[in-house]
């Protein structure tokens, strides 16, 4: 019987596809993503399935036979995918978008088809070779001088961690008695979860209040250091937000670097997602001071449209990693190098590690940067527009204008009770989800429930932005 299923004639037992099944599967899937892709606006933004539903669906004993490689695949497009959020949906506005794009989907199949190995130069030079070159690119966008280096790792948290690591290590040769650290209540739990990680305790943690604007304040800072410092403790390193997940805020970089300069802190910037609109002209006036960071946390699978997992750390000193995470195990002496040629296995946590590298230089190469530097300034513009759309309607309060491609509001006529309005602005977030249009989030400012569009992804268009700013206004 003709069947598709991996037969006991196919070498199955070494876990291969012959060259046409192999080609078949890729063919059928690459189909898969670019119709997806092509018809992402005419979709619903994505679902999220009960758990009931799924475990219905999916829970099944492990698989003890082979099935067809295409019936897999048909599975996973009506069972699975179908019941996730496209976060790369044009009318994705949740949490930070990660709006992707399809040239560095290829170059991760690529990656994990050759199974290149990142880890050393000896198994991997010339994926080392690019990642050091796009390392070096993403330095150039963000002005750190030549002297700086950096990695990539899965995303902003393990950037953080790791800058954080870093800074542990050169400061403080890795010991955390008695050292502060100090960030606003604006910045992201990823920070808190790595000090946390790192060994700081709950008391060394200095939150501080953002101002009015969301900004973490240098007087305040300074006052915080003073009394630590009186009461014999070390004030050790202060993280700034280049873009607050909240409200896109940046802190006063300039200010702060001088601060820490004063103090002797290392200044860490997370700028997960705000740091790559250090590319836009429009909006690298906002990042001034950018350049004076010792390490800064950055996500290109945010702002710089790559698809998962990709986080990068730089740092102000190349060799600072080195001197934290290099360990010359045994086994492992056939992969030392001179200097020149570096084992990024030395430089983080990770030793196995894929090449992250190659979607983010591929595309930059298919692309060109001014299309980056143009699709980051497009999200600025869209975010105003949405501010815009929004202030011509009555009803609607604009908590935080447009910054960073972040615009936060909330619906509240004059007149109606703070419980009221309250009540609409969360069901408002479910309604929208429900109707699957668009998706937006809210958070929390000032103890209300506050709701944001955050309009990173380039294939959004001004009609996608008014169409969803009409949604709303007729769902409340
Ligand atoms: C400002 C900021 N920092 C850190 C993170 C954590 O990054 P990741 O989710 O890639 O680990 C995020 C994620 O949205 C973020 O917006």
């Amino acid at each position: 019987m003709e069947s598709n299923a991996v037969s006991a004639h196919e070498p199955n037992r070494r876990l291969e596809l012959t060259p046409e099944r192999m080609r078949e599967l890729g063919y059928r899937a690459v189909d898969m993503v670019v119709s997806h892709l092509a018809t992402l606006r005419q979709q619903s933004v994505g679902r999220t399935a009960p758990r009931a539903e799924l475990e219905k669906l999916l829970r099944k004993p492990p698989p003890e036979q082979p099935a067809a490689p295409l019936d897999v695949l048909e599975a996973l497009g009506r069972d699975v995918l179908p019941n996730t959020l496209h976060v790369n949906h044009p009318r994705f506005f949740g949490f930070i978008p990660s709006p992707g794009n399809y040239v560095s989907a290829v170059a991760d199949f690529l990656a994990a088809g050759f199974n290149v190995f990142a880890g050393t130069w000896l198994a991997g030079s010339a994926v080392a070779e690019i990642e050091l070159v796009t390392i070096d690119w993403l330095r150039q966008f963000c002005g750190l001088p030549e002297t700086a280096g950096g990695l990539f790792v899965s995303g902003g948290s393990v950037a953080n961690l790791t800058g954080l690591a870093v800074a542990r290590q050169v400061r403080l040769g890795g010991r955390t008695a008695g050292a502060v650290v100090y960030y606003s209540d604006q910045t992201h739990s990823a920070v808190e979860r790595g000090l946390r990680t790192l060994g700081f305790e709950p008391p060394q943690l200095r939150k501080i209040p953002a101002d009015r604007r969301l900004r973490l304040s240098p007087e305040t800072v300074r006052r915080e250091i003073a009394a630590d410092r009186a009461a014999g403790r070390v004030p050790f390193c202060l993280v700034a937000n280049v873009g607050t997940t909240n409200t896109g805020a940046v802190d006063p970089l300039p200010e702060l670097a001088a601060l820490c300069r004063d103090e002797r802190l290392w200044l860490h910037a997370d700028g997960a997602y705000g740091a790559a609109a250090a590319l836009s002209p429009r909006a690298r006036p906002l990042l001034a001071g950018l350049e004076q960071t010792d390490s800064l946390a950055l996500d290109p699978h945010k702002w710089l449209f790559q698809p998962f997992e990709i986080g990068c750390l730089l740092v102000r000193q190349a060799g600072w990693l080195r001197q934290t995470f290099t360990v010359h195990p045994e086994y492992m002496k056939d992969t030392f190098r001179p200097e020149a040629e570096p084992n990024f296995c030395e430089w983080g946590v990770q030793l196995t590690r894929s090449t992250r590298a190659l979607k983010l230089w591929m595309s930059l190469k298919v692309f060109g940067v001014d299309a980056f530097r143009r699709a980051i300034t497009e999200g600025l513009g869209l975010a105003e527009l949405a501010e815009a759309e929004l202030r011509r309607r009555p009803g609607w309060r604009i908590v935080t204008p447009a910054q960073l491609a972040i615009v936060s509001f909330r619906y509240e006529p004059s007149g109606m009770p703070p419980e009221d309005s309250e009540a609409i602005n969360r069901r408002l977030v479910e309604k929208m989800r429900d109707d699957g249009f668009a998706l937006l989030t809210s958070t929390i400012l000032n103890e209300q429930t506050v709701l944001r569009l955050c309009t990173i992804n380039p294939r959004t268009t001004h009609d996608d932005i008014r169409q969803t700013i009409a949604r709303l206004a007729g769902a409340v």
